[in-house]
């Protein structure tokens, strides 16, 4: 005489078989596309670095994508003094390698900030700056990680500088959770667009002193100190303070400052 199925013992044993499969189907999956989502993801940063630069279209490929930043140099720089640093310092392989997120959360790679004007919490020791030469090898371009908090989230993006260490070639955000419509507008193109060609520092002072300022309702061309002057974001004051510590923070003498000098006297 046949057994029924419909008993408790053969429905655990096909649910606990049913999970058992999944897991091993899902476990697989998840390690095997692991390095493809890696690989992504160090695109995605490369490709945002590089529009941030100024020096590729959004929907470039791939290939371009990896062939424009395999012309620039990554180098590791310690926060506060410019000096270059071997990737052996924060045991990566590269200086590539090297996450600044992840070193935030790591107290022998950064520290706590009393000081904390762009609201990040954790200072890192070091950080990554990506330079492009030209042929007569001066710099053309340096781009640095820039992050800081809006109204609602941590914004993270680079900052694209010329050569000379001061006027902006560049600005993107690619990472934010400010509101779309408000805050959102730091993606907007047309507020990008006019980053390019301000100043961070007075030419005729020390270099040490980041003078960004956003302004409601937008500067006037003729205003004083125009150059580092750019529209403050109106009905969204508070992303746009954000942006403006964020950018004097990282261009300030507790990160980039020293090594900016060091470009511009040639000791990069
Ligand atoms: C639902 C909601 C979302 C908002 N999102 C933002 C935002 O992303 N960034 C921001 O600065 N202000 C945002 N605001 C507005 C701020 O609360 C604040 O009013 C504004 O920043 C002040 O800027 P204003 O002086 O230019 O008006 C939001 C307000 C509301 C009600």
């Amino acid at each position: 005489m046949s057994q029924s199925n419909d008993t408790i013992r053969k429905t655990l044993i096909v649910a606990v078989l049913l999970s058992l499969v999944f897991s091993i189907v899902v476990s697989a999956a998840a390690v095997t596309l692991r390095p493809a989502q890696q690989h992504n993801e160090l695109l995605n940063l490369r490709s945002n670095m590089l529009q941030a630069a100024g020096l590729l279209s959004p929907d470039a490929s791939d290939e371009e994508i990896e062939e424009l930043f395999s012309e620039f140099e990554v180098h590791l720089v310690e926060m506060g003094t410019g000096e270059l640093v071997s990737p052996d310092r924060v045991k990566a392989d590269s200086a590539e390698d090297y996450d600044h997120r992840r070193a935030a959360r790591n107290p022998e790679l950064s520290r706590e900030l009393d000081d904390d004007p762009a609201g990040i919490n954790r200072m890192v020791k070091y950080n990554k700056a990506y330079v492009l030469r030209d042929d007569d090898d001066s710099i053309k371009r340096i781009v640095l990680p820039v992050h800081g908090y809006g109204l609602w989230s941590t914004m993270y993006g680079f900052l694209a500088l010329e050569g000379d260490g001061n006027t902006v070639a560049g600005l993107g955000f690619f990472e934010h959770g400010e509101t779309p419509g408000l805050g959102g507008e730091i993606d907007n193109p047309r507020w990008i667009a006019q980053w390019p060609g301000k100043k961070i520092y007075d030419e005729d002072g020390d270099f040490k002193e980041p003078r960004i300022k956003l302004v409601q309702g937008g500067a006037d061309s003729d205003s004083e100190d125009y150059q580092h002057k750019l529209d403050g974001l109106s009905g969204a004051t508070l992303t746009a303070r954000g942006v403006e510590r964020t950018i004097n923070f990282w261009l300030g003498d507790r990160a980039f400052a020293q090594f900016l000098d060091k470009a511009r006297a040639g000791e990069i």
